[in-house]
């Protein structure tokens, strides 16, 4: 019974739309009619509030972090599917009808909580990239593609495996974002589209 445990809290982190709930609470209108519609730090800075974007960004890797952390001392033998919880949480949340954000900040968080190399490659891939090239969906597609690679070449094969997973599916996620950069419509970041 303790992987439907170690499931349940992954997912039940996972699925805390923060972005969502942050600029409700703000009284802003629907984060799902700004901008991409995503409820994540990237929209919510567009709706020109950075600081509830910073908190978002921190909460929606937080609560990956929180559900890897706990289940791994908990159930270490089902951190993985807490990861995969929180992961699948964060992107098809039951309380949003399974229409949620696009996992980069929360598998930041899993990432960090697996081992701090493969966070610390992944933020450095990720803050890296938005620096230079300045659009959100290119600098979290690069981060979590490269961190299944980096999490391999430390010898972290679950943490390889969860992340592999994830990237296809983050990939899949920003499916409306690639066709944008195919079309050059992508907005970089800052910009209020
Ligand atoms: O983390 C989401 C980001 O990669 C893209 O966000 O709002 O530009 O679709 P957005």
């Amino acid at each position: 019974m303790d992987w439907i445990l170690a499931l349940l809290v992954g997912y039940g982190f996972g699925s805390v739309p923060f972005g969502l709930m942050l600029t409700q609470l703000a009284g802003m209108d629907d984060l799902r009619s700004i901008g991409s519609g995503n409820i994540g730090a990237t929209n919510v800075l567009r709706t020109g509030n950075k600081k509830l974007a910073a908190a978002t960004l921190l909460l929606d890797l937080a609560k990956g972090l929180a559900a890897v952390a706990m289940t791994s001392l908990l159930w270490p033998e089902w951190t993985w599917l807490a990861a995969l919880g929180a992961f699948f949480g964060h992107c098809f949340p039951v309380w949003l009808k399974f229409k949620g954000g696009k996992g980069v900040a929360t598998t930041a968080g899993i990432a960090f909580a697996y081992a701090w190399p493969i966070g610390l490659a992944y933020a450095v891939a990720w803050i890296g990239l938005l620096a230079v090239v300045r659009i959100s969906s290119v600098a979290g597609m690069s981060a979590a593609v490269i961190a299944p690679l980096v999490a391999y070449l430390v010898g972290q094969n679950e943490a390889a495996m969860v992340l592999g997973v994830i990237a296809l599916v983050v990939l899949f996620q920003h499916r409306a974002n690639i066709g944008r950069l195919i079309a050059g419509t992508e907005p970089k970041v800052g910009s209020k589209k």
